[in-house]
């Protein structure tokens, strides 16, 4: 039978830029009674793409499914839900979910009763939304990220009215509070912080897709930790796109730095955040990297260029010459520190001369990692208009010359823990198996030692470093911390 579409709000960008001196909205989540025990007997499966929110909030809906019954399927196309958690942040990124669709086409043909839902960033573009609306008739429930507390209204609906439901807010957004949560492991933990982007920075979709910036209360992040802590928890990742603002929209009191130093006080043994923003990245916070034992010697700052021009086009609101004075006065509380970073090259009018002033930045700035991305344009910002003449194999040329550089610094970043003790936070098995575990040490580097002593999974071990590649660092186990 062929499904009609209930019509409730599609996604506006030109809202969705709106910034009013509102107050946010903090939801506490609660099953309704209809709810109650509806997945019984029902299997879910969530595709996850994006950042670390979207990974978060993929955690947050299979709690939600959880919570009233459905149990996880392995195999995708085994579930009864299958959610995919979109990300909209470049082209690439949406092509991956056209094409996971298009697989789960025949699957759905094959058991109509299955419902496909897209949540998260990529439906809160209104091309994408259209799209989906208009040419992939099988997909049962879109959902924005200003909604994911509404999810079971909307399987329940598409399921009972036989109906195809499309909710998408260009709202400010709101706070949930008080989800249920499957967390995907049992010993590090997502923790979000704020919510939303005011940067605008000009090629940049997150601040239409996400709303405002919006910080949890600190009570309520605390409470999380201190619950965390109880449930043997070791690690926690604060999460925001600009977690050096957090707290700005509560008062001028208590900043991010704060923060850090109450968590410090939770119990909880690693603390690690991202993102921050160069221009927001404050002395306190400086400061208790250095005296908060918790806060771990790693900081991932994007500086997206290093040429001030293509800054400046870019909105980010900072010089290369300020990012190096934040970097270096970090250096000079915690000298030890790892840096990693997020570069774009090819942006819109971006010259050779330009791009080679990022190459210099790069090899001064002496990052240990980066995210290198192409720039990609994004529907309803600003650079997606600009002229941008360069041809792919040139633009690819400029990320292979930058990747280099980069790659330099993974192994530099490597090599001055070689035949040093780390202290490894144990992940699980290796994923070549060969006997060997994984782990972060506390700079962030991924290390593999032998042991097939599964009980040291969620652990803090020291390993004695004894070879460096350029992605990771093998070690040999000395003794449990
Ligand atoms: N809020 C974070 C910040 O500014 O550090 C990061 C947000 S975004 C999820 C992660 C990275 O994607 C950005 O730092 C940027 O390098 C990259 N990015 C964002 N928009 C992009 C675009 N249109 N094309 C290419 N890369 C993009
Ligand atoms: Fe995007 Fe800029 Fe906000 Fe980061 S700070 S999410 S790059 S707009
Ligand atoms: Fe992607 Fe949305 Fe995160 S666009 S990077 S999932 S905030």
């Amino acid at each position: 039978m062929k499904k009609e579409k209930v019509k409730i709000e599609l996604p506006d960008l030109k809202k969705a830029r709106l910034r009013r001196n509102i107050a946010v909205e903090t939801i506490h989540y609660e099953t309704k009674d209809e709810f109650k025990g509806m997945g019984i007997g029902r299997t879910y499966h969530i595709f996850t793409y994006g950042c670390q929110g979207n990974e978060a909030a993929s955690e947050q809906l299979a709690g939600i499914l959880e919570s009233v019954g459905y149990t996880h399927a392995k195999d995708p196309y085994d579930a009864d839900v299958v959610l995919l958690n979109t990300c909209a942040i470049r082209e690439n990124a949406e092509q991956r979910i056209w094409g996971v669709l298009g697989q789960l086409k025949s699957r759905k043909i094959a058991h109509p009763d299955m419902i496909i839902g897209i949540v998260g960033c990529m439906p809160q573009e209104e091309n994408a939304t259209k799209k989906l609306e208009e040419s992939y008739r099988f997909v049962d429930i879109v959902l924005g990220t200003h909604n994911q507390h509404h999810l079971l209204d909307l399987i329940s609906k598409a399921h009972k009215l036989n109906q195809r439901v499309f909710e998408v807010l260009s709202t400010e957004g709101n706070i949930l509070e008080g989800a249920p949560v499957k967390r995907e492991y049992k010993h590090k933990a997502w923790v979000n912080i704020m919510f939303g982007c005011d940067e605008f920075c000009t090629y940049c979709i997150v601040p239409y897709t996400r709303g405002r910036e919006r910080s949890r209360a600190k009570d309520d992040i605390l409470a999380e930790i201190r619950g965390l802590v109880k449930d043997g928890y070791q690690e926690v990742t604060l999460l925001g796109q600009n977690v050096d603002a957090y707290g700005k929209d509560l008062g001028p009191d208590y900043t991010f730095g704060d923060l850090l130093y109450d968590i410090d006080k939770t119990g909880i043994k690693r603390v690690r955040f991202t993102s921050s923003h160069p221009r927001d990245l404050d002395t306190k916070t400086m400061l208790a990297m250095r005296d908060c034992k918790s806060v771990m010697p790693h900081l991932h700052l994007a500086s997206q260029s290093g040429n001030n021009e293509v800054l400046k086009r870019m909105n980010r609101k900072y010089t290369k010459e300020l990012f190096m004075e934040k970097i270096n006065e970090l250096r000079s509380y915690v000298p030890d520190v790892s840096i990693t970073t997020d570069l774009i090259v090819a942006f819109p009018g971006e010259t050779e001369e330009q791009f080679k002033d990022t190459l210099t930045f790069v090899s001064e700035a002496k990052f240990e990692g980066a995210y290198t991305f192409i720039y990609s344009p994004r529907e309803g910002t600003p650079a997606a208009t600009w002229p941008n003449p360069l041809t792919e194999e040139e633009k690819h040329d400029r990320l292979n010359r930058l990747m280099e550089i980069v790659n330099e610094g993974y192994l530099n970043g490597h090599k001055r823990f070689l035949d040093q003790d780390v202290n490894v936070l144990v992940d699980g098995e290796s994923k070549n198996g060969n006997g060997m575990l994984m782990g972060y040490t506390e700079h962030n580097k991924v290390c593999h030692f032998k042991s097939d002593d599964l009980s040291l999974v969620g652990k803090i071990v020291k390993v004695h470093v004894t070879e460096v590649k350029s992605w990771f660092m093998i070690g040999e186990l000395k003794n449990e911390e």
